[in-house]
């Protein structure tokens, strides 16, 4: 198959669908792959390295979208795109569909078959291609909260660890999933006193069971928070309820509760946010102040480490996209539930339930569009 990689045009964007290996690894199986000239560069990957592991470079976006069969992203395709995606291409990237009704419309009309990476499910239902990116934000959590402490960005003066002779700062994790473990692992590591709320009683016996003993677990309730938010220095948000708009968990009466410089690293912003007074912040101006409480809300933290996304990322796509290159996407899906799960719109014909409610479309049964 011919599988090309543009560079990504959306702002700010420095994540590339494929790493050099990911290159090696489909080319050794008889695949031409064609990447855009320095779409790796922003990851730390020249295109030397392609060239290297065996792709070919292609001096335009034109270029590679002209002659891939296959392609393959990480960000929804934007306006200036939508003109280069061809009839019976495969794109294989996040799309994020229901969000979105001009890409939605736009991808029906160019009759391709979009493959989104945030609805390939596994049989536990977990979503393997959204797993990785919830650890490098759970992890940035930690960092970030770390940083905007400091006073001179307006936080407690904690330092987390704490020093001999001075008690750690305090952690607060709301929501013991994906991101809520990561973080809590993180400032475990750094030696903060950490509690982390669930409402899911397994999850939190699991927690326990594999946390080390500076992570504390208590039952996610209202009145809990209110009581943990008066003594915690950071508050990381990491709540999600499936298909749903976050819960507000931490409301704005409770800010006045909350110590002048505490933290609050919103990670569920992109859901809507659990903390009341959160609303989207960007890497430039990630921060900004209510109540004397510290607010960090980006919605794409994994952005900021573009080396560590990208190869998180391809660790976990690239093996379906060897399985779709190797098969094709009809009988690669029909052979892989998992895969199957990812098809939204297949050449002009939305089959995933979520984006035809979205914007009331006919819904198309994917079995009959694989035969
Ligand atoms: N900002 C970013 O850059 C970024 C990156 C990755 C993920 N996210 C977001 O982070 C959020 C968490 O993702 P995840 O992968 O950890 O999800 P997950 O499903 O693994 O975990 C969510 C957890 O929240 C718990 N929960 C539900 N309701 C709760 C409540 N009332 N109180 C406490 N806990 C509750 C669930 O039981 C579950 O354990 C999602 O909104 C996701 O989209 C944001």
């Amino acid at each position: 198959m011919i599988i090309g990689v543009p560079k990504e045009i959306k702002n700010n964007e420095n994540r590339v669908a494929l790493t050099p290996s990911g290159a090696f690894e489909l080319t050794k199986r008889g695949h031409k792959v064609y990447v855009q000239a320095t779409a790796g560069i922003g990851s730390g990957f020249p295109d030397q390295e392609y060239k290297d592991a065996g792709a070919k470079i292609l001096k335009t976006i034109e270029k590679v979208y002209d002659i891939a069969e296959m392609i393959m992203k990480v960000k929804e395709p934007i306006e200036p795109e939508y003109k280069l995606i061809k009839k019976d291409q495969l794109v294989f990237t996040y799309f994020h569909f229901a969000s979105h009704e001009p890409l939605t419309k736009a991808m029906i009309k160019s009759k391709s078959v979009c493959l989104a990476y945030e609805t390939v499910e596994s049989a536990d239902r977990k979503l393997p291609l959204l797993i990785p990116m919830s650890e490098v934000a759970g992890r940035m959590s930690i960092q970030q909260g770390a940083r905007y402490l400091e006073k001179p960005v307006k936080g407690r003066g904690v330092l987390l660890g704490g020093v001999p002779g001075v008690p750690p700062g305090k952690v607060l994790v709301l929501g013991g999933g994906i991101v809520g473990t990561q973080a809590a692992k993180m400032a475990a590591g750094l030696g903060a006193q950490v509690t982390i709320l669930d409402v899911n009683l397994n999850r939190l016996r699991e927690l326990c069971d594999i946390m080390p003993a500076n992570v504390t677990t208590q039952y996610s309730n209202e009145y809990n928070i209110r009581k943990l938010i008066k003594t915690h220095d950071l508050i990381v948000g990491a709540v999600l309820i499936p298909g749903a708009k976050a819960p507000n968990l931490v409301t704005r009466d409770m800010l006045k509760e909350m110590r002048a410089g505490t933290v609050v690293v919103d990670v569920a912003v992109d859901q809507g946010g659990c903390i009341e007074t959160c609303k989207p912040t960007t890497h430039e101006n990630p921060t900004f102040i209510i109540d004397d409480v510290v607010h960090y809300c980006v919605a794409n933290m994994p952005g900021a480490v573009p080396y560590t996304s990208t190869i998180a990322l391809t660790n976990a796509t690239l093996p379906y996209a060897i399985k779709l290159a190797n098969n094709g996407w009809k009988k690669a899906c029909k052979t892989d539930a998992s895969l199957k799960k990812g098809l939204n719109v297949i050449k002009g014909k939305v089959c995933y339930q979520g984006v035809a409610d979205a914007f009331d479309l006919k819904m198309h049964d994917v079995d009959s569009l694989l035969k």
